[in-house]
């Protein structure tokens, strides 16, 4: 059995197509089942539906061989996963952002996110000293409300940044979904893995050739 660990939404929408290439597609559609493991055309092959930032968790632990996480996810995760191909899918970037014109604050930075680790690391190359507020969702609210100076968040059209008063600033890295795969699947079906790394690769290609 090959087991691949997905997220609903847009990771989801944009992976079907994909796997449809390698003649995987689920036999009863995701987003409406209640079902967290579904089936596929391949009988051997199966789909974990499990929440986006679980993807790496999963796949890690070896509950699934292959998944599919936005790097964002990944660089925050760390972790010990081999990320054999950008499927070029959810492309969005992680910046910081803030009120628009405001100034920097005098005392410490005081930065909202969910992204916990990458903050830290961001502002240690930097060599300055912030506090970091972990938040689960809705960061954008944090600046209007004096809970936060700046957030950490994905932004792609702006117009959540935009909607909320704030601006983005700086460029943390360009973000745009992987798969992953588990090290010891890796090793034990590499053969199967490598061939449907393949034929993903190509699907990525086409779609962009197309
Ligand atoms: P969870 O549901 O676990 O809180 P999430 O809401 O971040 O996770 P999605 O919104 O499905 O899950 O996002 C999945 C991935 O898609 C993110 O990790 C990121 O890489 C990318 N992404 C997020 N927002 C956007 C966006 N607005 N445009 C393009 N890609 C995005
Ligand atoms: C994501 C992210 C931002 C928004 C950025 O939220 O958390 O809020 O997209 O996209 P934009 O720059 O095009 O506005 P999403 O739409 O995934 O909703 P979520 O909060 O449920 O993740």
């Amino acid at each position: 059995m090959l087991t691949i660990a997905l997220s609903k939404g847009r990771i989801l929408d944009d992976t079907l197509p994909l796997l449809a290439a390698a003649g995987i597609a689920p036999t009863e559609n995701p987003e409406k089942s209640r079902k967290l493991i579904i089936p596929t055309t391949l009988e051997d092959v199966r789909l974990l539906i499990v929440r986006a930032t679980d993807v790496p968790t999963y796949v890690e632990h070896g509950a699934a061989d292959i998944g599919v996480a936005g790097k964002d996810v990944l660089m925050e995760y760390g972790g010990q996963l081999y990320e054999p191909l950008d499927l070029r899918i959810a492309q969005c970037k992680l910046m910081t952002a803030g009120k628009v014109g405001a100034a920097e604050p005098k005392g410490r930075l005081r930065v909202a996110t969910k992204f916990v680790n990458v903050a830290k690391r961001y502002y240690a190359e930097q060599g300055r000293q912030v506090d970091i507020i972990k938040l689960y969702g809705s960061m954008e609210l944090a600046p209007l409300v004096g809970l936060a100076d700046k957030i950490i968040d994905v932004v792609d059209t702006g117009n959540t940044l935009r909607a909320n008063g704030l601006e983005p600033q700086e460029l943390i890295a360009t973000i745009s979904s992987r798969l992953i795969v588990n090290k010891a699947a890796m090793k034990m079906q590499h053969a199967r893995i490598q061939a449907l790394i393949e034929t993903l690769r190509e699907a990525v290609e086409a779609r962009h050739l197309g």
